[in-house]
């Protein structure tokens, strides 16, 4: 039984550094510093430490440079490297930007209004459960309700599948991250040497994905009560586990002797909509509900920082001693991995793939698309007789990015879920000089067999591999990256952003081109267009974040932060149809609360005109993660998760949504213009 004896859950420090391998030797740093130095980034590096770098280069990088005005608008972006739409559209930001904050409520520009929608606890099935403000509602409540901490979130018009042009029904579908054990129940979480098996039942339910019917009845949203598409998929819901490591002895448990099926998604960050029309759900921090106290622990285990001390909310000890719970203790007890969970921790750490329009479907666990610590995953458009290609990252700090593209074509009469089966994985890496490569996660690859030979590293099969896929990537020698977080694709360039939230860990011998900063407490986004044809691509980086003043970029190409833009912690990131990017960030509550930033926020750029400007600002101690649109872009779902999140269980640093002193919860908020046009115009 437990033996912890400190009882505190710990929401902190959730991107744990676990990445210690050595694939980026010292020289090479140094030279890839040079190196860069000499490069275009030197200037804008330069530029933010306060230091003139006159003399050391400063030529344009390889990236064509488009016909693009020489503005010096203090709301300016670099230019896109890419032939970006046509300026014969409107001007897509004509809102006015708003300032920072630390208001307890929803800021949007003049002309909108934003409106809660769907806070946790909402009833959505069975017998409706109402929420309860003191958040005494039980376990069997939870798993009838919509979900804690909202987080990734897309709109399926309810024609999804035919025209895709509904937009005034459809399916919401949305993530829930975590839970803030100190309101999540009336009096906190009960913690002792065991946990009331209630309780934890709650805290798996209140876990998960919620698929919510809705639509618009006059200019007002409503929940569809009663529809049999609402659904609650929770940490314990039953799944099967697909592609190459289906069936390996890795992911046998007492559950699933044969190793392809689990229970339950965790820790659902991002997401990412198929082009037939699915939901993946992506499991990120994963690894810190279990805990595994066998010396030493396995690679596939430490490799992910899967703790030696205790499971984050100390599942394992549910009194109840039910095997449904005790599953997260995934130390060795049976005499085979079929008697025990040792293996558990190995059936998560996927992207899971969820047909929102199939209320009785089992989500599919994809695992040709890599375990590791998914953020979210973004597709590139699908083209008819062509592979699937999708982008990963892997949120902790030091990690890597990660594409897929499927083995078949993609055909729209008969593309499903079977294409992210069998494919090839590839790990990212960055070159100094501008240029990129990706690198095959195949056992069939001779140089990774090779490499992984000479590091005494041996993967039995793919399924191994996959299993394993951080260190892989390891030996392949991808670029560690300041923690990856969403990724977006222009819909007609194709050209790929990801947001590379912060890095704190990073020292001045670890900077590189690609991650320019040391100690970055402020993040960038990173960009790359592919090379057509090839496992190659050309990237260099579109905004820093930072205090007013911060420049990216030279000459023409510049862009300096102002008051109407400065942000820190890039995460959430989503294009819409029309091209416009839009930036989500997640500072940490001392970040809002002692930085020039304010509340978290979301930003709008355009790479075409170079503008970017602030469009909302969430409530106290909150982080705005989670976009999407209606087909005709005239109503935003935007997410707030855990606002007052340094709340403690009888006092709250936040009342939003409720007001009024009401314990703080997240929701779901509804951005209209009150003129009935499209957002951001
Ligand atoms: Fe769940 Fe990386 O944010
Ligand atoms: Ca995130
Ligand atoms: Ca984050
Ligand atoms: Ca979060």
């Amino acid at each position: 039984m437990a033996d912890h004896t400190v009882y505190e859950i710990d929401n902190s420090g959730i991107e744990p550094l676990s990445n210690h391998s050595n694939n980026t030797t010292f020289a090479e740093v140094l030279t890839e510093r040079r190196q860069f130095l000499k490069g275009s980034l030197g200037t804008a590096v330069a530029a933010f430490m306060g230091v003139s770098l006159a003399g050391c280069g400063g030529d344009d990088d390889d990236n064509k440079s488009p016909a693009s005005s020489s503005s010096s608008s203090s709301s300016s972006l670099a230019s896109s490297s890419s032939s970006a739409a046509s300026s014969s559209v409107a001007p897509l930001l004509g809102f006015t930007a708003i300032a920072t904050n630390r208001n307890d409520t929803i800021t949007v520009p003049a002309g909108y209004t934003a409106t809660p929608f769907v806070p946790w606890g909402t009833p959505l099935t069975g017998t409706m459960p109402a929420y309860k403000a003191d958040a005494s509602n039980t376990g069997a409540d939870q798993e009838q309700q919509v979900g804690a901490h909202h987080d990734g979130v897309y709109f399926f018009p309810m024609d999804a599948k035919t025209t895709g042009t509904n937009s005034s029904e459809g399916l919401l579908v949305m993530n829930h991250e975590y839970l803030d054990d100190k309101l999540f129940h009336k009096n906190g979480a009960t913690l002792g040497a065991t946990r009331p098996a209630d309780e934890v039942r709650k805290e798996i339910a209140g876990h998960g994905v919620s698929v919510i019917h809705i639509r618009k009845n006059g200019s007002n949203w409503e929940v569809v009560n009663g529809s049999p598409f609402n659904r609650r998929i929770t940490g314990a819901t039953p799944m099967d586990i697909r592609g190459p490591a289906a069936g390996s002895t890795l992911l046998a448990t007492k559950y699933s002797p044969n190793g392809t099926a689990t229970r339950g998604t965790l820790n659902n960050c991002g997401m990412g909509a198929t082009p037939w029309n699915t939901y993946l759900t992506a499991e990120e921090n994963w690894a810190g509900y279990f805990v595994n106290k066998d010396a030493p622990q396995p690679r596939e285990h430490k490799r992910y920082g899967v703790s030696a001390k205790n499971g984050r909310y100390f599942w394992e000890t549910a009194d109840s001693g039910t095997d449904e719970y005790i599953r997260f203790d995934a130390s060795t007890k049976g005499a085979t991995a079929m008697d025990d969970y040792r293996n558990e921790p190995n059936t998560f750490g996927w992207m899971v793939e969820i047909d929102p329009f199939d209320p009785e479907g089992r989500p599919q666990k994809r695992t040709a698309l890599g375990r590791f610590g998914h953020e979210g995953v973004i597709f590139a458009p699908a083209v008819e007789g062509k592979p699937v290609v999708c982008y990963s990252g892997d949120d902790s700090q030091n990690e890597y990015i990660y594409k897929f593209i499927s083995a078949d074509n993609y055909y729209k009469a008969t593309a499903g879920g079977y294409l992210l089966n069998t494919g090839t994985l590839y790990v990212a890496r960055f070159n100094a000089d501008g240029t990129g490569e990706w690198l095959p996660l195949d056992i069939t690859n001779s140089t990774l067999t090779a490499k992984a030979a000479l590091a005494g590293v041996t993967f039995a099969n793919q399924a191994d591999l996959l299993v394993n896929t951080r260190l892989a990537a390891d030996i392949m020698g991808a670029t560690k990256m300041d923690r990856p977080e969403w990724g977006a694709v222009h819909p007609t360039t194709n050209e790929v952003y990801f947001t590379l939230t912060n890095n704190t860990s990073r020292t001045e011998a670890q900077i590189d081109a690609p991650n320019p900063r040391a100690n970055n407490t402020t993040g960038h986004i990173i960009r790359w267009n592919e090379d057509a044809g090839k496992t190659t691509f050309k990237w260099d980086i579109f905004l820093l974040g930072g205090e007013v003043g911060t420049v990216t970029g030279t000459g023409d190409k510049a862009v300096t932060l102002t008051a109407d833009n400065h942000f820190a912690s890039p995460d959430g990131l989503w294009i819409d149809g029309r091209g416009v990017v839009w930036i989500q960030t997640d500072m940490s509550g001392t970040q809002q609360g002692t930085g020039p930033y304010g509340n978290n926020q979301m930003l709008a750029a355009d790479p075409v005109t170079k503008q970017l400007k602030r469009f909302f600002v969430g409530p106290i101690d909150a982080e705005v993660t989670g976009v999407t649109g209606t087909p005709d872009m005239k109503t935003m779902f935007v997410n707030i998760q855990h606002p007052g999140d340094r709340s403690t269980s009888t006092s709250f640093t936040s009342n939003w949504p409720d007001g009024s002193g009401a314990r703080p919860r997240s929701a779901t908020v509804i951005v209209t213009k009150n003129d009935g046009g499209m957002i951001g115009s």
